[in-house]
């Protein structure tokens, strides 16, 4: 028995759609997640910069002991790379679960990946694709504005200027008639039914945080790191920005009374380590 919290992160709300999955699967565990409000968005910026603010939150996110870290941020993981532990403590991004489902799922081997400018850019995906599966045809594109659009709370599928940026973004992966479509960045699955609706049923979509929780399930259960205390688990929150858009944006997405409590981290914290 293990009853370290695992320590989820992303640079905002996004990676609740993995703290969300992590509930289901694992209700006995203890969450750490840290949203760095404050800095979002990522993945508009420099790759180096990137890198530092990654750095950082994991600094942050070691000090509460966790036993595993989840970079539920499809920008860090694009730019980190690899699914390596950090100091002896497992790790994972969102990468390689969604890439591994996705490629299970694409009957035809045509898969669509849609994340921010930077995970575009990195080409990330794609490689990890090829190498799981060579026969497929992978078509990438950069939504740089859904993610002010969801951390703004404009997610409603018959919102007109959300019908219009999803029809603008997918309409040259729909056109490739994809299988799959991966949602490289966590905050898209906030946009689910908008997606789902203008790409159709036959497509399916492959929400990044969820699979990274999949995976993590896996990992604990491989390392026997699981806590089987019976008991339930707590979810912690912080956000280096203010705690009452955090707890509203929250809300809005986990549908329910936010499971647990918001504190404040400065970002000076962040950067003194
Ligand atoms: N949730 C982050 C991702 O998965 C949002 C990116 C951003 O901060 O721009 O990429």
């Amino acid at each position: 028995m293990n009853e370290q919290a695992i320590g989820i992160f992303d640079s905002g709300i996004g990676g609740l759609t993995c703290v969300r999955e992590m509930n289901k699967l694992l209700p006995n565990e203890n969450i750490v997640y840290f949203g760095d409000t404050a800095r979002i968005p990522y993945g508009t910026r420099s790759r180096e910069t990137i890198k530092l603010y990654a750095e950082q939150d994991i600094g942050f996110i070691r000090k509460h002991n966790v036993k595993m870290i989840i970079a539920a941020c499809g920008t860090v993981s694009s730019t980190m790379g690899s699914c390596k532990d950090i100091d002896g403590i497992p790790f994972t991004g969102v990468v390689i679960p969604a890439v591994q489902a996705a490629c299970a799922a694409a009957r035809n081997g045509r898969i669509g990946v849609i994340g921010t400018p930077a995970t575009i850019k990195s080409g990330a995906y794609g490689k990890a694709i090829r190498a799981i599966r060579q026969d497929t045809a992978v078509m990438g594109n950069a939504c740089p504005m859904f993610v002010p659009m969801v951390e703004n709370g404009l997610t409603d599928k018959d919102d007109i200027i959300v019908k219009t940026m999803v029809e603008r973004y997918l309409k040259p992966i729909k056109k490739e008639k994809v299988d799959a479509l991966i949602l490289g960045c966590t905050h898209y699955p906030m946009l689910y039914d908008a997606i789902a609706e203008y790409m159709g049923e036959e497509v399916k979509l492959i929400s990044a945080g969820a699979e990274a929780a999949k995976y993590a399930l896996n990992v604990l259960t491989m390392k026997n790191m699981l806590n089987d205390s019976g008991e339930q688990g707590t979810n912690l929150f912080y956000s280096s920005d203010s705690i009452e858009l955090f707890e509203e944006n929250a809300r809005s997405f986990m549908g329910e009374e936010l499971n647990g409590q918001v504190r404040a981290v400065s970002t000076d914290e962040l950067v003194k380590g």
